[in-house]
């Protein structure tokens, strides 16, 4: 049966992707790392069937035939089609964790998890490295959810983008003392999607050059606190790297301005919790919603400071995720 099912959880870059050196293959101009939630994910099962005259995509029980999401899709079906040299087109349906419409996750978890459950069902046998590379060409971020724990994304260099995959650098367990607190600000859908405010920021604002340069230097530096436990070097380089991407997106022509005024609320009060010996950082991605990094023991006193703003719609507390895995249960 040419059928197959995976998860896998969305991912939280702490030094960002924005930017692209080749939009075919989505070849980032910089490496990155993130940490992979646990929970908050996507469910996929894929059948590929001689019965099936067009490719079908569901996602949360809606059709999709046409459209952003539905290109992204059968783009991946079609590279997938030709490393397994089949012709079959495919039934695709994907389930998001209810989370999801906090607008938290992004499309990562939906790229891991069909880049996988695709392969599979064309009977391929990939390794985690081509999987990661097949998720990227769905969407970028896509490639560092395959792996659970800290992961990150190294840029390469070739033309082809056969060295532009992601790696995990510490699994799910490494460090429990830290924490990762979601404060969601408004449920709403983001105005510019990531594919194209990065393609204008490249073209359009003065900083990109720089950022580039910073954002390669950073995930080193991040990569180089997780791997010492260094939380405090950790949490500022992170929260440095976030603003560097937001300098960029306010700079992009017409300006790319992701923060509401919560956000910017709950930025001053976690840089205030710093002058109170609270050790907390924030990073954002693109959108309203802010993920402080903190240590566990100060959870508690954070999320009672962040309340006591009474400007977000939610908090939630995230644990580590693992690894993208195959389940047996289909969804059809
Ligand atoms: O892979 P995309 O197209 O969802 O872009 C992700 C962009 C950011 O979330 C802002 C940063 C990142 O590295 O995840």
């Amino acid at each position: 049966m040419m059928k197959a099912t995976a998860y896998a959880n969305s991912n939280m870059a702490l030094t960002k992707y924005w930017g692209k050196r080749d939009d075919r293959l989505i070849l980032p101009y910089n490496s990155s790392l993130s940490v992979t939630y646990d929970g908050l994910g996507s469910k996929t099962t894929v059948e590929f069937n001689k019965i099936y005259d067009h490719d079908f995509f569901k996602l949360d029980g809606k059709n999709y035939s046409k459209g952003e999401e539905y290109d992204r899709i059968v783009g991946q079906l079609t590279l997938v089609r030709k490393l397994a040299k089949i012709t079959y087109f495919a039934r695709v349906e994907s389930i998001n964790s209810v989370a999801f419409s906090s607008g938290l996750a992004s499309s990562a978890s939906g790229a891991a998890a069909l880049a996988m459950a695709s392969a599979k069902a064309a009977g391929l046998n990939l390794s985690s490295k081509e999987h990661s590379i097949l998720a990227r060409m769905g969407s970028g971020s896509g490639c560092r959810s395959i792996y659970g724990g800290f992961v990150k994304w190294q840029k390469g260099t070739k033309k082809d983008g056969s060295d532009s995959f992601a790696v995990q650098v510490a699994d799910e367990n490494y460090w429990p003392e830290l924490c990762l607190l979601a404060v969601i600000v408004k449920k709403a859908v983001k105005k510019v999607k990531s594919r194209a405010g990065m393609a204008a920021s490249v073209k359009t604002s003065p900083y990109y050059q720089n950022w580039k340069k910073e954002a390669e230097v950073d995930t080193k530096k991040v990569e180089k606190a997780l791997l010492n436990k260094d939380f405090t070097t950790l949490g500022e380089i992170a929260e440095y790297n976030c603003l560097k991407m937001h300098a960029v997106m306010l700079s992009t022509q017409p300006s790319l301005i992701y923060w509401q005024p919560a956000t910017i609320a709950i930025m001053h009060e976690v840089q205030n919790m710093r002058d109170d010996n609270i050790s907390a950082y924030f990073t954002i991605d693109a959108g309203p919603q802010i993920v402080i990094l903190c240590l566990r023991s100060q959870l508690g006193k954070i999320c009672n400071r962040i309340k006591s703003l009474n400007m977000c719609e939610d908090i939630i507390p995230l644990k580590l995720g693992k690894n993208a895995e195959y389940l047996s249960d289909h969804l059809f």
